[in-house]
């Protein structure tokens, strides 16, 4: 199909077109490096923090001492959500995902601030802020409340994730081991045009609040294809149970083309930079606070994987290492993907102010593949084999 000026080729789930210009991440997926409005995620792990890089993804440019300071203390202050808030979320079934009372509850935000002003810069501020902040407080919060508690208040005297560590375990953490937790959500923050990073982009096209355009990231994110995955690869792990049963699982799973849950990547042709990282976070954690055995597991997994997959390009992604970082943080599994969510609002903010920044709604094309000029037919005619 063309449309004259240049040849249009029809690419299922858009893969390798380009839908926008964007200047926030770039990924050499060939030779495996990832940036963040140019800095290598290399550097940004070892060096920064969390809250550093959501500004340095969200405003362009790494804070100067005060601006840090300024953002640090305004989203402390954010921290806290309305008892409304609460009170709806103790309504939630306890058996329901955490995932889907993520998304309720960061939609909920939009009933308390107006959403048509979006074109004045200080409601941008305060909505990056509300959202970096409040985020992890309804994360936490969920939690308490599905186990039949009232969720605990944020603390002040504690940096952005040692505070959702408490605010979720009821414990202070190690500081390490907090320091272990920020440098993951520095991993996770970003990836440029990722499924739920897209849906946030074509949400914030029609121009609605950014509460909406989080809430439709966090529904994507929660597909198993996508930020799901690092809950799978747990119970993958668990049902391989030891490193000398991985070859005769990946020889079945590749047999039955069954997806390896935290391999692959659309991008990636090799290991993704994020899961080396993460790797040697969990063997950080593991040297201070014990060993986990599904760590065995997974590094006999990816050993075998590396003969049977790597061959087409496939090799562990961000999911595949995270898991098993978080349990020994005491994360409940099914909390994995929020905690993703959390990390990742900083990139959807960032592609929310850029979308905003040069906007034209998203409305693709399509090719019709359906029926065409049939006559009507009244009810009474109709009969099964008509739709035969
Ligand atoms: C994330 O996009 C992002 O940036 C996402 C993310 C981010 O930071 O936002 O990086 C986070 O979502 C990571 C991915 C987490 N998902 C998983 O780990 C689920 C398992 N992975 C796959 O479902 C898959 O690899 C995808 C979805 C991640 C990518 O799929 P693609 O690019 O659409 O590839 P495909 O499904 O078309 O597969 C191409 C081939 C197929 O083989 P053939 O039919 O051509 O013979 O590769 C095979 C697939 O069967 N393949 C796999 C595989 N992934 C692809 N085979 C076994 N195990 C896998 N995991």
């Amino acid at each position: 199909m063309s449309n004259g000026a240049h040849e249009i080729i029809f690419r299922p789930g858009l893969e390798g077109v380009p839908v926008t210009h964007s200047a926030i991440c770039d990924i050499d997926g060939l030779n495996g490096h990832l940036s963040y409005r140019g800095y290598s995620i290399e550097d940004l792990a070892a060096h920064s923090t969390f809250l550093e890089t959501a500004y340095l993804l969200i405003w362009g440019e790494l804070p100067t001492e005060e601006q840090l300071h300024d953002f640090e203390a305004e989203v402390q202050r954010h921290r806290r959500v309305s008892f409304r808030v609460r009170d709806m979320m103790k309504c939630f079934p306890a058996t329901g995902h955490p995932m889907d009372a993520l998304q309720s509850s960061a939609a909920s935000l939009g009933l308390f601030y107006s959403r048509r002003a979006i074109d004045r810069p200080k409601y941008v501020y305060d909505a990056v802020i509300r959202l970096i902040a409040k985020i992890p407080t309804m994360v936490a919060a969920f939690q308490l409340i599905r186990k039949g508690q009232d969720p605990i208040q944020p603390r002040d005297d504690l940096a952005y994730s040692a505070n959702f560590l408490y605010m979720l375990t009821e414990r202070e953490p190690d500081p390490i081991a907090a320091r272990i937790f920020d440098r993951c959500l520095i991993l996770h923050a970003e990836h440029s045009l990722n499924a739920s990073t897209f849906s946030a982009r074509v949400t914030a096209s029609t121009l609605t609040d950014p509460y909406a355009v989080v809430a439709s990231a966090v529904g994507t994110l929660a597909g198993p294809l996508h930020g799901g995955a690092n809950e799978d690869v747990l119970a993958m792990l668990e049902e391989i149970s030891s490193p000398d049963q991985a070859a005769a699982y990946l020889k079945k799973a590749v047999e039955n083309k069954q997806k390896i849950m935290g391999f692959g990547h659309r991008e990636y042709r090799v290991k993704d930079p994020r899961a080396s990282i993460l790797q040697g976070l969990a063997e950080e954690m593991f040297a201070r606070f014990g060993r986990d055995d599904m760590y065995d597991v997974a590094t006999a997994l990816e050993r075998e994987a590396s003969s049977l997959l790597a061959v087409k390009g496939i090799y562990p992604n961000v999911d595949f290492y995270s898991g098993l970082v978080y349990r020994k943080l005491g994360i409940p599994r099914d909390l994995f993907t929020p905690v993703f969510a959390i990390s990742r609002v900083a990139g959807w903010l960032a592609h929310w102010r850029e979308q905003l920044g040069a906007n034209r709604i998203f409305r693709p094309s399509q090719i019709y593949t359906g029926k065409v000029t049939r006559a009507w037919c009244p009810v009474e005619e109709r009969t099964l084999e008509m739709d035969a």
